[in-house]
């Protein structure tokens, strides 16, 4: 827990980082009020949510698997980082790898993930990005929306903290209607669901 008694969260992005942005904004504006964002960890070098943070003055840094060679050295490369910034919580926001259930039990309850389907549909190993909302329109389906969850062993998997539901509209593409649940949905409970979080900590 950090000295203000706010808890230390660490975010972690792989692409875009329109949630880190809902998430800093809504520090911003005290929506998120007992957590702090104090580190950004990217899972490659070219995250433009890498310049999101910078602008905010956000340590950050990258752990690329690709570059450590393996799952295990990527673990240990974030953990390291995790501990030098005596972080409480870990926030995946477009977190586009997969952590071990070696990582994953060493953080009980302490890591959320924001997931752009409502769980149990359009979910689990391989649905990230643009797979569920293609999934989505594939089915048919007349109502998709977000999941924010606690992350352990199991793909999308842990409990679930907080759910919204967005309307799927004619003629939608997977690429509209993933804007749509990010705005209708991701930006608004990912940051609530945070909150709620930290202020049991
Ligand atoms: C978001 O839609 C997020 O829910 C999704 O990737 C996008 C990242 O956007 N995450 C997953 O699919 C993880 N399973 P962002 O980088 O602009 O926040």
């Amino acid at each position: 827990m950090a000295t203000d008694n706010k808890a230390r969260i660490a975010v972690f992005v792989s692409g875009g980082g329109t949630n880190l942005q809902a998430l800093m904004d809504a520090e911003d504006k005290g929506i998120l009020k007992s957590g702090e964002i104090v580190l950004v960890v990217a899972s490659n070098p070219n995250a433009f949510a890498l310049e999101r943070a910078k602008k905010k003055n956000i340590a950050t840094a990258v752990a690329w698997k690709r570059e450590l060679g393996s799952q295990e050295a990527f673990e240990a490369a974030i953990e390291k980082e995790l501990a030098a910034h005596k972080i409480d919580l870990i926030v995946l926001a477009g977190f586009m790898n997969i952590l071990s259930a070696s990582f994953t039990s060493k953080w009980p309850e302490r890591i959320i993930n924001v997931h752009p389907a409502l769980i149990p549909s359009f979910c689990g190993k391989g649905m990230y990005g643009l797979a569920p909302h293609e999934a989505a329109l594939a089915k048919g389906v007349k109502v998709t929306g977000a999941t924010v969850h606690f992350v352990n062993e199991i793909p999308d998997g842990g409990k679930i903290i907080a759910q919204k539901a967005v309307y799927v509209e004619e003629g939608d593409t997977p690429e509209v209607l993933q804007r749509r649940v990010m705005e209708q949905a991701e930006w608004i409970i990912l940051p609530q669901a945070v909150e709620e979080v930290c202020s049991k900590l």
